[in-house]
């Protein structure tokens, strides 16, 4: 693909102090520009007329040194249209760009060397069975928010084109305070929910605000490897706190870093387990929190699709001490390409969190913030997730049926009451990392769950997403599945 108008944004430089003739430094400047690359095949030149002018020279300069490039190939004419780079010697010159070099070895920084892991979630793009990650969108939804962008784009004025509220647009706010408080029985005002890009930024600005390096911090173990991994950017110190049948064991969590100063917790459905914390786990979560002066931040990340058991409501609602971070994502909730999440933040940290905020990424942008208001305005969301939560239940009923019913004996499916997937735990303890590189081998995609464990003995299981897949790919991917695992992945 050829980029048109580039060599008009060209920084083409001359120096006339130079005894070397105008000509041969603009003949220079564009031999050197399509060998470095800079100027790709098909590139059009600005007209002799446009680069005098642009450069300051003489015309007759330009035409001198274009004829000289088109004597040597770097450019060819078409008559009518003008002068452009040709494919020739860019082809040429871009092949001996390629060509193997010795090459001064970089040391990757120690700290930089735990980006290579995020390889691992970098995968949910893979629109396989039973990657994670992963929604569907109806042909009602995407209609819909078609034609609210079109309204949004149709609107765009001056509030659009210049900065605004780092915390978000006012109503978008209003909207998501008012469906926390019904849905998820969260404490908030508007003025206390921040949007941020995601669940990764709001824990990254929750991380930057709350701890210094050094910092014990608790974390699930099992647990969810991407705020592990920003806490080791952060150079915080994480202590993985094991997690039972009622969540994360408090007990445990006193006894391992007593001084920590922030735990990241995901109540309402675990991450990987899909455990819902109990009440008393909770609650013992909330009394260590008031006496140490730690901070929870709760990550209520898919808690828009529960499809059984009693609704629970937040932490964060039970929370009377201003402890709780509530960070939620509409990422899940719609679809992942949005990237747009909020935070609803305890009045003492608001002005700094919203002061992070800023420096970081100033804003968030404008356009998509406007549509999803309009959608939760007009209704459209709680439509959206009722209808999800409908066809996502019956994805993952249709999962957990065929692999009870073709591998009863191999696996135990544990069926969550919320959320996007579920863990096929192995019977036999065979090894889940095994079964993960078979499936994949056979075209499918589970994770093996003991990938999520720190210092905790893993229990063998496979983590299945089943929101991104319709029923038709889910049952026969699943019959394959069944069959690999009752034949120890063969096959
Ligand atoms: C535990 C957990 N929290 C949050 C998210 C969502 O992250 P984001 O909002 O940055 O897309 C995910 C996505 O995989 C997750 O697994």
């Amino acid at each position: 693909m050829t980029m048109q108008g580039w060599a008009d944004l060209y920084a083409w430089q001359l120096d006339r102090a130079s005894r070397t003739p105008l000509s041969r430094q603009i003949y220079v400047q564009v031999r050197s520009a399509v060998l470095s690359g800079a100027l790709g095949a098909g590139t059009r030149m600005p007209s002799s007329r446009a680069m005098a002018a642009q450069l300051g020279v003489a015309r007759t300069s330009v035409v001198f040194a274009y004829e000289q490039l088109l004597a040597e190939g770097y450019v060819e004419s078409r008559h009518g249209s003008g002068t452009f780079i040709s494919g020739e010697v860019a082809a040429l010159a871009s092949r001996r760009r390629r060509a193997p070099r010795t090459i001064k070895r970089t040391v990757v920084p120690t700290l930089a060397r735990v980006f290579p892991d995020f390889e691992r979630s970098a995968v949910q793009d893979e629109a396989r069975p039973f990657n994670t990650g992963r929604t569907l969108i109806d042909a009602r939804t995407a209609e819909t928010w078609r034609s609210l962008t079109h309204v949004a784009v149709r609107r765009l004025g001056p509030n659009d084109f210049g900065y605004t509220d780092p915390a978000g647009l006012a109503e978008l706010r209003a909207n998501l305070c008012d469906y926390l408080r019904v849905a998820r029985a969260v404490r908030c005002e508007p003025d206390q929910l921040v949007i941020t890009a995601g669940t990764q930024q709001a824990i990254d600005i929750a991380i930057r605000v709350l701890l210094a390096p050094g910092d014990e911090v608790w974390v699930e173990d099992p647990g969810y490897p991407l705020t592990h991994a920003q806490l080791l950017l952060a150079k915080v110190r994480p202590y993985a706190i094991p997690v039972d049948a009622q969540g994360l064991i408090v007990d445990a969590g006193r006894r391992t870093a007593p001084r920590a100063r922030v735990v990241f917790v995901t109540p309402s459905h675990q991450f990987p387990t899909g455990v819902a914390m109990s009440m008393s786990r909770r609650l013992q979560l909330l009394a260590w929190a008031r006496q140490s002066g730690a901070v929870i931040v709760e990550d209520d990340y898919t808690s828009e699709f529960r499809y059984s058991g009693p609704p629970l409501a937040s932490l964060q609602g039970l929370d009377d001490a201003e402890q709780v971070i509530y960070v939620g994502t509409l990422n899940k909730a719609l679809f992942p390409g949005l990237r747009i999440g909020y935070a609803v933040i305890p009045r003492p940290f608001l002005q700094a969190f919203i002061g992070a905020r800023y420096l970081i990424d100033r804003q968030p942008a404008t356009l998509q913030q406007a549509v999803v208001s309009e959608f939760m305005q007009q209704g459209h969301f709680a439509a959206h997730i009722r209808r999800m939560r409908q066809l996502y239940r019956e994805q993952r009923d249709a999962l957990a049926e065929t692999l009870r019913r073709r591998a009863a004996g191999a696996l135990e499916v544990a069926l969550p009451d919320q959320g996007m997937h579920l863990v096929a735990y192995l019977r036999d303890g065979s090894s889940d990392m095994a079964i993960e590189a078979a499936a994949r081998r056979a075209g499918i995609v589970v994770r093996a769950i003991s990938r999520f464990y720190r210092k905790a003995r893993p229990r063998p299981g496979l983590m299945l997403g089943f929101s991104g897949f319709p029923r038709q790919l889910i049952v026969p991917a699943a019959a394959r599945l069944a069959t690999l695992v009752a034949n120890g992945g063969r096959d």
